[in-house]
Formats: C-alpha cells, sequence, structure tokens
C-alpha cells in the first residue's frame, strides 16, 4: 500500500492524521518550552533540542574524526543544540560498523579531544552557550565490517535476519567474550572522559551487538532466556563504567524500547507472535539503570537495516512500508511517553521526528509540556538543516530548510560512502549520491 507523501499545510491536519492512526499526540502553538534549560546529573542543558548521533562514516583509518566530521559538528555546534549526542564510536576495531567508524584509543584520544573542544567552543562562539557532549560508545556486532565486508559477531541465530542461510556457530560471541567487551566498555568511557566528552552512552540500539541481547531469548548462559540475563550486558556495563569514571560523568544509554519483529526475535513485542509493542521489559530497564544511577536515557526503535520504517519514518526508502509514516513516528513517540511517565525523574529523549518537518517544534513541545519526554531528539534533520535547534528555539524554523525524510543519506551510507543531506546540502552529498548510488543505480 503506498501512502500520500507529507503534504499537510496546517498543524490541524498533521495532528488529525496522527489520531487517525492511533496516535493522538500533544502539540503547541507556543513553543517557548523549547528553550527552557533542563537540569541533567547536576549540570545545565541550556535548552531542550538534543542532536541524535548521526554517524558520517567520515573518520580516518585509524579511528579518528576526518574532514568532514570536523565539518558536520562544526555546523551542528553552531546550530545551538543543548546536547549533541556525539555518534557512534567503537569500543574494538572488530566492532566497527565500517572502516571509517570512529574508534577512540589511546593512540587518537588527542583527535578526539580537539573535536569536543571544537564542538564545545564554536557552540558558545556562535550561541553563547555550550551544550552537553556524550559520546555513544558501540560495538556494531552483527552489523560489523572493520575492513568493508561483513564479519558478524552475532548474540544468536535470527532467522528473520538470516533466512535460509543461517550463520555458522562461530559468529556466535561467547560469554568469556562479552565480559572482555565490558572490560573494554570501561577502557572507552575513561578515555572519552579523560578527552573532555561530558557523558557516555552504552548503546543499546537498532539491534547492534547489545541491543541484539535483549532479545537472546533462546540463548544458553549467562547472558541469555532470562530477563536478568538479556540485560546482563547492559547492566554489567552501566555498574563497571559507573564505578570506573568520576561521578559528574553521565553514564546513559540509548536503548530499543521495542525492535518490530514478533517474539522470540525482537525485544519489546508482544509474546503472541504479533507485532504490538509491550513496554514491560523497556519499563524495568529504566527501572534498573536508574536504581544504578542513570538519569538520562535516550529512547528509540527499530532496526535501520531490516525495518526502518519503524526506525526513521520516510516517504522515500528501500521499500514502500506497509504502514503510514505518521503511525510510526507516533508509535514512537507516545510509548516514549509511556516510559517517560513512569519514570519521571529520569529525564527521557525521544527519537524518530524529523518526518514532522517545520511542525516537530509544536509537537515537541506539547511532548515537553504534556511531561511525555524531557528531550526532543533530532536525527536527519541535523543533516538537513544545522541550525534547526538556534532556529526552533527562537520559534522561527524555516520550512525550505527542513529535512525532507527522502532517504537519500541513509543510501549514500549503505552503498558504502560517506552520508550527509543531499537535497540540502548538496555541494558536498549530491556528488556522492550520483557516484555510490545514482551511477550504480542501487537502492538499498
Ligand atoms: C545516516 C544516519 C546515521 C545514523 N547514525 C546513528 C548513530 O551513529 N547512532 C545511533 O544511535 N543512531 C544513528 N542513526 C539514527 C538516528 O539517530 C535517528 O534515531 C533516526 O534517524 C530517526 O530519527 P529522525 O527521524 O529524527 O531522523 C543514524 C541515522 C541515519 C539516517
Amino acid at each position: 500500500m503506498a501512502f500520500e507523501k507529507f503534504h499537510y499545510k496546517t498543524l490541524a491536519q498533521l495532528t488529525e492524521t496522527l489520531a487517525d492512526q492511533g496516535y493522538p499526540l500533544p502539540s503547541r502553538e507556543d513553543c517557548s518550552v523549547l528553550s527552557s534549560p533542563l537540569s541533567i546529573h547536576g549540570k545545565t542543558v541550556p535548552n531542550r533540542i538534543a542532536y541524535q548521533p548521526m554517524e558520517g562514516c567520515d573518520g580516518t583509518p585509524s579511528g579518528s574524526p576526518g574532514e568532514l566530521t570536523i565539518r558536520r559538528y562544526r555546523r551542528f555546534a553552531a546550530g545551538g543544540p543543548g546536547l549533541v549526542w556525539f555518534e557512534a564510536v567503537a569500543i574494538a576495531e572488530e566492532g566497527r560498523a565500517n572502516p571509517r567508524q570512529l574508534w577512540l584509543t589511546e593512540d587518537n584520544k588527542e583527535d578526539f579531544r580537539s573535536i569536543v573542544r571544537m564542538i564545545k567552543d564554536t557552540c558558545r562562539e556562535e550561541n553563547g552557550f555550550e551544550p552537553l557532549v556524550i559520546m555513544q560508545a558501540t560495538h556494531s556486532g552483527r552489523y560489523s565490517k572493520p575492513h568493508g565486508k561483513p564479519e558478524p559477531i552475532i548474540a544468536y541465530n535470527n532467522p528473520i535476519f538470516e533466512k535460509d542461510a543461517p550463520l555458522s556457530p562461530d559468529h556466535i560471541i561467547t560469554d568469556e567474550h562479552l565480559r572482555e567487551l565490558e572490560d573494554m566498555m570501561v577502557r572507552s568511557s575513561l578515555l572519552a572522559q579523560e578527552v573532555g566528552f561530558d557523558g557516555v552512552d552504552v548503546k543499546c540500539c537498532h539491534r547492534y551487538l547489545n541491543c541484539e541481547l535483549l532479545s537472546a531469548y533462546n540463548r544458553p548462559g549467562d547472558f541469555g532466556g532470562s530477563f536478568e540475563n538479556r540485560t546482563r550486558f547492559l547492566m554489567d556495563c552501566v555498574r563497571k563504567v559507573k564505578a570506573a569514571v568520576s561521578p559528574e560523568f553521565i553514564v546513559t544509554s540509548r536503548f530499543n524500547a521495542y525492535d518490530g519483529f514478533p517474539y522470540p526475535y525482537g525485544f519489546g513485542v508482544t509474546e503472541d507472535g504479533g507485532l504490538e509493542p509491550d513496554m514491560t521489559e523497556a519499563k524495568a530497564i529504566i527501572g534498573m539503570l536508574a536504581q544504578e544511577g542513570v538519569d538520562l536515557v535516550d529512547v528509540t526503535m527499530g532496526n535501520p537495516y531490516f525495518n526502518p520504517h519503524v526506525n526513521r519514518p520516510f516517504d522515500g526508502g528501500p521499500y514502500v512500508p506497509d504502514e503510514h509514516p505518521l503511525k510510526g513516528v507516533g508509535r514512537m513517540l507516545y510509548f516514549t511517553g509511556e516510559l517517560q511517565k513512569a519514570y519521571p525523574n529520569v529525564k527521557v529523549i525521544c527519537s524518530g521526528t524529523s518526518y514532522l518537518r517545520e511542525f516537530l517544534p509544536n509537537i515537541g513541545a506539547g511532548l515537553i509540556e504534556e511531561g511525555l519526554c524531557s528531550l526532543i531528539g533530532v536525527g536527519r534533520m541535523t543533516f538537513a538543516y544545522p541550525g534547526f535547534a538556534k532556529d526552533a528555539v527562537a520559534g522561527k524554523v524555516d520550512k525550505s530548510k527542513v529535512c525532507i525524510a527522502c532517504g537519500m543519506c541513509s543510501m549514500v551510507m549503505r552503498n558504502g560512502s560517506t552520508p550527509g543531506c543531499v537535497v540540502r546540502d548538496p555541494e558536498v552529498y549530491l556528488p556522492l549520491f550520483k557516484e555510490f548510488v545514482h551511477d550504480r543505480n542501487i537502492i538499498v
């Protein structure tokens, strides 16, 4: 089934369609709440816009930020977000998603120190404040490609992903290796603290390794089966990192509350084989994190490889989804709201908002004022409109600059190049789209 692409002229038309899709989300004409500061872990976030992690696949072979990485973060910083959730940074070479994924090591830590400093300085010079900067620490697991070809390290065999070609058992990570990775997570977090990040995200989303473990119902041993075992890697990492870093350093997680795959292959879903979200375990995770002193979480959903319409609702992508894009947006924001309401003392960031375009501030203000999240996370919008935060906070978002959810940034990435906005930043990214997508005639 195909849907009409985004055509809403008024906020009322948009919210009516959200309601028709089953998600009557709140909205406001007055978006001034977006300019209000928020206290997190004793630090002040100057406004309510968080720039979500957006990997540029543009680092150097040794894992340092490259020229385009620095350009991206300079533009983000000038755009005035209260929080920059710095993209996926590998904790080990084997877990890099591509040979240009960032990878923080003892040898290149000065390069990270300088990009963090640049983000803070640029934002201060342009906007008069410094944003919080949190590093996302990752192991790509099933999606590891450290040398450009798949070298999957999986939590368990999954027939939805592997179909009739199951990966051999040597791809399944051992309990011993998971324990080694816990220590590598600690090492990366200490380096992140040393180079000036305000916090670290023990990444547990989008079906990378840590996230895949959440649904390892049929994995034997200490990291599979029971809820306690499936969350062991996440919780061990959080506890060990917290014990190692200074108390002011933020320890958080961006985690999948719902994967969008049926039980027993998806987390956050009912056990009847359907695809209905069930937030029982996601709530329990936030409760356990809160007990460890975590006071900020970033909630997301889906898998960018297998069900990108759940992860980032779009008008253009690798397939035509069988649900309205606003249903995807509504699902993400509604269930994030359920989690925030369950734990009002934990600051929750929402995801999957860029599809809302110029109405994003209106919905965002409604969500914050009704206690359905604490910060509005924006992803693809940052590529298209790096100055979005500044303009949203000032109440003057420019419709001609917004993300149009065309999917071209992802296509460039999936075809092995460095993603950015092909439409709004064509000087750099249109030639890459032509070379890596158009001329090869591949849409993935
Ligand atoms: C090109 C690209 C790179 C991304 N990189 C990351 C990443 O490094 N870490 C992460 O957690 N999510 C990543 N995401 C997902 C986004 O952070 C975000 O969750 C998603 O785009 C949906 O939000 P949006 O609708 O605001 O774009 C990426 C998405 C895209 C399109």
